[in-house]
């Protein structure tokens, strides 16, 4: 079996100015440094607003940090006239590691379809960028279709437009668990994202299904990631409330092992 290194990821939505952005990411790489973090154990990523992202780059930089960032969004286009979009070449050109794509936020507010996701994935690993590609079912989907179809329809869509070796991380994030306090429990958590990991094996091969990191997101707090992090399937977490605490965010980077 293949080690995959685990990923924390803090999705700090609308929150957190460039001034604050600059503050927070001090914080956590202090709090992490006292604690002797080990980034090559644990990837700890942050995906603040684009506007913060040129500040946090600044401090990774000039501070030699091992954290990761990148933006929550990017444009299908590479550049052009397309106001108000954010090309992946503008994330690659401030060393964005990751993207986050099709957010169910995104998915719900901004009509996003799984098409537009997938066109979306081919842009963000054009620019080299590695797309953190989200999935899940609201309440009503998990109630008429049960709890791996919506997902696994969601996540067929994109992968057809990918090549075997496309280096990519799954989020599975019910809607039902988003800011709602009620996480999927660790077993639920499981189930889906090893029907996930069954799609990239039937879409992308072995090789890639067991390289793929799949996280789960919703209403992880430092109380619940053990749970979580103790399946097999669940590579990591993608937090968002619990990411925009310091300390809360730094102990769910160092869930018991
Ligand atoms: O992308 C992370 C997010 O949607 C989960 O939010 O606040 O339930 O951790 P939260």
């Amino acid at each position: 079996a293949v080690a995959r290194t685990p990923l924390i990821a803090g999705n700090w939505k609308m929150n957190l100015d460039h001034l604050q952005s600059i503050a927070f990411v001090q914080k956590l790489a202090w709090s992490l440094r006292d604690a002797k973090h080990d980034y090559g154990q644990v990837e700890v990523a942050v995906f603040p607003p684009f506007t913060d992202l040129r500040s946090v780059q600044t401090l990774v930089t000039a501070d030699k940090l091992e954290l990761r960032y990148g933006g929550q969004d990017l444009s299908v286009h590479d550049s052009g006239a397309y106001t108000g979009e954010t090309s992946g070449a503008f994330l690659a050109a401030l060393d964005c590691r990751y993207v986050i794509i099709g957010h169910s936020e995104r998915r719900q507010y901004h009509a996003e379809t799984d098409q537009v996701v997938a066109d979306k994935t081919v842009a963000a690993l054009r620019h080299g960028l590695v797309p953190v590609i989200c999935v899940g079912e609201t309440a009503d989907d998990l109630e008429q279709h049960g709890p791996s179809a919506v997902p696994v329809a969601q996540l067929r869509v994109v992968l057809e437009a990918l090549a075997s070796d496309a280096d990519i991380v799954v989020a599975y994030e019910p809607v039902w668990a988003i800011g709602s306090g009620q996480a999927a429990t660790p077993e639920q958590a499981q189930q889906v994202c090893s029907a996930l990991r069954q799609s990239l094996d039937e879409a992308l091969g072995d090789e890639a299904a067991q390289r793929t990191r799949i996280l789960y997101g919703g209403s992880v707090k430092a109380a619940n990631i053990a749970g979580f992090m103790a399946h097999k399937d669940v590579d990591g977490a993608l937090v968002g409330g619990a990411s925009l605490d310091v300390d809360e965010f730094s102990s769910i980077a160092r869930f018991p092992k």
